[in-house]
């Protein structure tokens, strides 16, 4: 029986008249990339903001780690969501730190008694596995987009967490920087462990980072599956629509 590290079951979730999520459910498994692909409005952000303890939904449950995260107390939650890295659509850099302020940041405020050697140490790391150890002085104005992305994963992965939240990574970027955010995506299961989800409805990405796919659809997960499973075995004729029309949704 394969660990589950998110169970989400029935979850409902509305703003006054408009019903968001409607019954979700979903099953994220260590060691696991599972994309979540929807339509703009669909509820993709508003569900991992519940994974987060950000919202709170209606009906249903959202287990993370064990945890019903709605009955959680600041405290645990405060401890929870350290176990995962988030990185929202607009969590940017801060403009006026250097890479490496920007990256001390989270440690210096979660992780007590750290030497300035180690501090240092695990920033060189992390630069480095995201292939850019020579920026670490650098302002966030002189990155690339790209660039500024891959700090961002850098920064989320500097506390060591099991779960990773991807909202959107690709969005706004050129498809050969698409295609390096991507890989890194692989990699960062691949050397760090973790298990994540990626929003995205960039299917290339989709393809290249999904070890499974979970189309959201009128607010339910309408198919999951494999690539192939989803796409090309598609049942629902608007899951095959998606692909049509590549995910512009605009
Ligand atoms: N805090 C909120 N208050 C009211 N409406 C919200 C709130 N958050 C999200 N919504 C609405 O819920 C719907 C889903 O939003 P969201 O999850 O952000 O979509 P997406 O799939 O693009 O990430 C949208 O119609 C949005 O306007
Ligand atoms: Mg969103």
């Amino acid at each position: 029986m394969e660990e589950k590290v998110v169970e989400i079951q029935g979850l409902m979730k509305s703003f006054g008249d408009l019903d968001v999520l409607k019954g979700v459910d979903l099953d994220l498994y260590k060691g696991e990339n599972l994309v979540v692909l929807g339509k703009s409005g669909s509820g993709k952000s508003v569900l991992i903001k519940i994974m987060v303890g950000l919202l709170k939904q209606d009906e249903g449950s959202m287990k993370v780690l064990g945890q019903e995260v709605s009955t959680l107390g600041t405290k645990a939650l405060n401890e929870l969501r350290l176990k995962i890295g988030f990185s929202f659509q607009n969590s940017a850099l801060y403009d006026s730190m250097t890479v490496r302020e920007n990256m001390e940041f989270p440690l210096v405020r979660n992780v007590k008694n750290l030497t300035r050697g180690e501090i240092t140490r695990k920033i060189e790391e992390l630069l480095d596995s995201v292939g850019l150890p020579q920026s670490i002085n650098q302002m966030p104005s002189e990155l690339s987009g790209g660039q500024k992305k891959r700090i961002g994963v850098a920064r989320t992965l500097i506390l060591n967490p099991e779960i990773m939240l991807y909202d959107e990574p690709t969005a706004g970027l050129d498809p050969i920087t698409c295609m390096d955010i991507n890989n890194l995506i692989v990699q960062v299961r691949e050397q760090y462990n973790t298990s994540s989800i990626v929003i995205t409805h960039d299917l290339t990405c989709a393809k290249v980072t999904g070890d499974r796919q979970a189309v959201l659809l009128d607010g339910q997960f309408k198919a999951i599956g494999s690539f192939d499973d989803v796409f090309a075995h598609a049942k629902d004729g608007r899951v095959k629509s998606f692909y049509d029309y590549n995910f512009i949704d605009s």
